[in-house]
């Protein structure tokens, strides 16, 4: 088994540093060059989130879509995180995301992503790559992240709820603030035919409806039994049960502190949140968001 400094010393959180504007790690900048000049295939499938939005969910949906009629025991045997390989990720003792994304040679790839709009390698814009963005109302998120953060080793320490909550309204979170990847992904969609934006709140409502949406952007002709069987896969409890797909696979996390997928619902933060703190994060959101059209349910 791989052993990294990670899985040896139980304090090797790394520390939150400002990157060009945008709060970062070590471990999604240390590659930086070679995540700046990875190049792109004209397939290749982008699936891009603000940290806890859903990524793994579509990503695994995504697989499923692709490959789960040509390789059946790919879903058993491979873990999604290699299936689906994280861009920017470096950490000593593992394969980066950009030398396990080089060596696949199945098509298409998909890519996982956090980067905020600005930061995505140039390549993918001149092979007009199709890009997914999951997009996660901003309370949900700060709720799943920080119990993330409790979880997995190679993020820093959250600290307490209150002090994590206040992190993540100043934007000093990994991948930087909230609004700006949001906002900054919505903006860009509406110049790009090539971006599909999604939301996580429309995924819980109606699974099926968003593989549909997601098969015609691919221009992917799936039976209607196919969308059935990968929806059904793909379903919460589903997906907790399966060792390939629930993060159980990945070293890094702490299934002892929480298990990476945690509730899979909508509305959490009302457990978390106090009155005070909500009355503080609606006035900062409303201040930060009055200037643009994307809407977010359940969240005012
Ligand atoms: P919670 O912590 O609120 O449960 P990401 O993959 O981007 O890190 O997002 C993780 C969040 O998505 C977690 O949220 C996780 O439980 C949720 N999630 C993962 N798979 C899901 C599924 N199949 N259905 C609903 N939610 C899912």
């Amino acid at each position: 088994k791989k052993m990294s400094d990670l899985s040896k010393k139980k304090k090797s959180r790394p520390t939150l540093f400002d990157f060009n504007g945008v709060s970062m790690t070590k471990y999604f900048t240390d590659n930086w060059d070679n995540i700046q000049s990875f190049k792109a295939r004209p397939d290749d499938i982008v699936l891009v989130s603000y940290p806890k939005a859903g990524n793994t969910w579509v990503s695994y949906i995504l697989d499923l879509l692709y490959f789960s009629q040509t390789s059946p025991d790919r879903e058993n045997s491979v873990p999604l995180h290699e299936r689906v390989p994280f861009l920017e990720i470096s950490i000593p003792g593992f394969p980066s995301g950009v030398d396990e994304l080089n060596s696949i040679n199945s098509f298409p790839r998909i890519i996982k992503t956090h980067l905020p709009v600005q930061f995505l390698p140039q390549s993918f814009w001149e092979q007009n790559s199709k890009i997914i963005y999951v997009a996660r109302n901003a309370k949900d998120t700060v709720v799943s992240y920080f119990h993330f953060d409790r979880m997995n080793k190679a993020q820093p320490e959250p600290g307490d709820w209150n002090s994590f909550l206040q992190r993540f309204v100043d934007g000093k979170m990994v991948f930087g603030s909230w609004n700006d990847h949001v906002g900054g992904w919505w903006k860009k969609t509406k110049t790009r035919s090539n971006i599909l934006y999604l939301f996580y709140e429309d995924l819980i409502e109606d699974t099926e409806r968003e593989v549909s949406r997601i098969c015609s952007f691919l221009e992917l002709s799936s039976s209607t039994d196919l969308k059935k069987e990968v929806t059904e896969k793909s379903l919460f409890n589903n997906m907790k049960h399966n060792k390939m797909a629930n993060g159980s696979a990945d070293e890094v996390l702490d299934f002892k502190i929480s298990p990476f997928m945690r509730k899979g619902k909508v509305g959490d933060w009302k457990n978390h949140f106090t009155v005070k703190q909500n009355e503080q994060f609606d006035e900062d959101y409303q201040r930060k968001m009055r200037n643009t059209d994307l809407h977010f349910r359940t969240v005012l």
